[in-house]
């Protein structure tokens, strides 16, 4: 099935792994080796600065949106007739990407926890409950300057979005959306220890806010 070579292309997609790459490429130096050790944006923008983790999380969601528009290659998804077979194509790319994101077969498969990856999927599939998603996290980020209580709890307010403020009928969608709640949960399992233990580290945004 063509299919299958498009869920491992999307997959080679997520698999670049940016993070890795500037860090070693630009900084002569492996990312995972410092901070949290994530491969991902928030890292980069805490180790290597707010230019390299712009830069970043800008490649990682492009890699979500990339991913999801590979589906537009094929003519069957191209037929307005099969939208509901497009839409849940889409989101088997979209999740190949985030696959390859967290275990990339260019960097040993030790990569990132998927939030900007899986935010660009979100965002070609569905831009309103993305825009909603960013405010959820937005407002947490403010609270708390916990970047990775806030991807959590904004990835958790994303199945409650679709089910019942979007109203989603289509069940693969529902079960899509729940799915990235537990992914998230389950990619950041040594962030929930940390915050938990109260020692997680907090953004150096807002700083002028009274705690
Ligand atoms: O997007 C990942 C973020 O939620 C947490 O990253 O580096 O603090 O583990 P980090």
């Amino acid at each position: 099935m063509i299919e299958l070579l498009f869920l491992f292309c999307a997959y080679l997609i997520g698999s670049i792994p940016t993070a890795v790459w500037v860090s070693k490429g630009v900084f002569g130096m492996d990312i995972r080796e410092y901070g949290s050790g994530n491969a991902g944006a928030t890292n980069t923008f805490r180790v290597l600065g707010p230019k390299a983790g712009t830069f970043v999380m800008v490649i990682d969601m492009l890699k979500g949106v990339a991913a999801v528009r590979l589906a537009y290659l094929l003519p069957y998804y191209q037929n307005t007739e099969h939208l509901t077979q497009l839409v849940n194509f889409q989101i088997g790319l979209g999740l190949a990407a985030v696959v390859g994101h967290i275990f990339p077969i260019w960097a040993g498969f030790r990569g990132g926890k998927g939030i900007a990856t899986l935010f660009g999927l979100v965002l070609a599939i569905q831009p309103l409950v993305a825009l909603c998603c960013v405010g959820v996290f937005l407002m947490i980020l403010f609270l708390t300057r916990y970047v990775s209580l806030s991807s959590i709890i904004a990835s958790i307010a994303f199945p409650i979005l679709i089910l019942y403020i979007f109203n989603e009928p289509e069940v693969f969608y529902r079960i899509f959306a729940i799915a990235v709640a537990l992914m998230v949960v389950l990619t950041h399992q040594k962030n929930i220890t940390r915050l938990l233990k109260g020692n997680e580290s907090k953004v150096p945004l807002f700083k002028n806010r009274k705690d």
